[in-house]
């Protein structure tokens, strides 16, 4: 089972590829991520195939996981130009050290501080402007750097994508980039200050673990339409169009996912109905985060005890936040290797899988059933994991943040224990 994120049971206990989960843990101790290049190969490569024939560019949203072994997979490959998008200058930078060219990436959110603006505008980096605060911001440094900043407009089409309310970006009540009534001041804006800053671009994301296909399409006919627009009422160069991320993967217990083939179709079917010729010219920018990464991952962890129905291990919500932040439910290997399996008693017994962490919320999974009673020192697996995990680690109660290890075939690194 699981072989489609990496991890799978063996005679000898779990493995990642071909590296036994006992062997990290034993090297680099738990809690620790583990990833799967394999996994992640996969997806890049489905991705360049259900885009074929389209003039596209996807930018990796970092945000999803900011692993340098997996920045330079995705900036080496060669069947797709592959991109960054990034929220923040350190993102940009770690982009920039993963290999990515400057005109391959696009900086997105609602805060980007002056320091920010100043070190992507210094290296031609597109800006998604996302409130006319910021264009103001953007024009200032800009001047003050002799430079002609590159800009997209983030739309907020105002369309729910369906998804979890936390992971929502495209209403009203999100704060996410511009309603079509902020464009006239905005065109106005750009117009007064043409030398310094120009708009080359059209970007809207309406949230992530997106399900919903009519919402997410109603969202690109939507840009489709503002493009068109820009191009023939305002006579602006658009050189893309960014129809954002968003690509779901299976979380425990869900159905199938939308695949990603069934998103290339909208955009095809957006374009192919688009009534500006010249759209059909623009670079197609897409910016999946989640399904790039979510199923490579697993967080390694290690049975600290078990108390009535509770398995207490030590990884907690510093390391994965998800299930506390947005219920969401990961797949849960245990490890039994073949003399536990030889003793362990059969059991149907309902557990909840705990953290050491002093918060009610910090339970990484509800009502699993490992089928043995487990045991102290137990290895499990929590898969799924590999997007907006690590990433969004903390070290509350002073934790320290996990190693990450990432296997290819039967080899691994080891990183340090922190
Ligand atoms: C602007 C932007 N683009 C892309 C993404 C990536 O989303 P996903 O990981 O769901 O593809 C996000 C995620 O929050 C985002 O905010």
């Amino acid at each position: 089972m699981s072989v489609a994120n990496g991890f799978h049971r063996a005679p000898d206990g779990l493995h990642c590829e071909g590296v036994r989960l006992a062997e990290i843990a034993r090297q680099a101790g738990t809690p620790a991520y583990v990833y799967s290049l394999d996994v992640i190969d996969r997806q890049l490569a489905r991705m360049a195939k259900a885009f074929e024939g389209i003039n596209i560019r996807p930018c990796y949203a970092a945000k999803a996981n900011n692993n340098a072994d997996i920045l330079r997979l995705i900036a080496g490959r060669d069947d797709l130009p592959w991109g960054i998008d990034a929220v923040s200058k350190g993102e940009l930078m770690a982009g920039l050290a993963a290999g990515f060219k400057p005109a391959a990436m696009i900086f997105s959110g609602v805060g980007k501080q002056a320091h920010e603006l100043e070190f992507a505008i210094s290296h031609d980096i597109v800006l998604n402007v996302e409130s006319l605060f910021e264009l103001e911001d953007i024009v200032a440094i800009a001047k003050n750097l002799g430079r002609r900043a590159r800009i997209g407009f983030r739309f907020n089409p105002d369309v729910d994508a369906g998804t979890h309310p936390k992971i929502t970006t495209g209403t009203k009540r999100n704060k996410f980039g511009l309603p079509m009534l902020a464009l006239d001041e905005l065109l106005n804006r750009i117009k007064q200050e043409s030398r310094a800053v120009g708009l080359c671009g059209v970007s809207t994301h309406i949230g992530s673990q997106i399900c919903d296909l009519d919402a997410w399409g109603d969202s690109a006919r939507q840009l489709v339409a503002l493009a068109g627009k820009l191009i023939e009422n305002h006579n602006q160069d658009l050189e893309f169009i960014d129809f954002g991320g968003g690509f779901p993967v299976r979380y425990d217990g869900d159905r199938d996912p939308p695949a990603i083939e069934a998103f290339a179709g909208i955009i095809r079917i957006a374009l192919e109905g688009a009534t500006v010729d010249a759209i059909k010219k623009l670079l197609v920018v897409i910016e999946p985060g989640r399904w790039v990464v979510g199923e490579s991952g697993g967080l390694l962890t290690r049975v600290i005890g078990v108390k009535d129905r509770f398995i207490v291990v030590d990884a907690s919500m510093t390391e994965l936040i998800r299930p506390a932040l947005y219920d969401a439910r990961h797949e849960i290997l245990f490890d039994l290797d073949a003399d536990h399996a030889k003793v362990a008693t059969r059991s149907a017994i309902e557990y909840d899988i705990v953290g050491p962490v002093c918060e009610s919320s910090d339970v990484l999974a509800r009502d699993i059933v490992p089928g043995f009673e487990p045991k102290k020192n137990q290895l499990a697996v929590i898969l799924q994991a590999g997007a907006y995990g690590f990433s969004m680690a903390s070290t509350y109660n002073l934790r320290p943040l996990p190693p990450e290890i990432v296997v290819r075939g039967s080899t691994f690194n080891s990183c340090p224990k922190p």
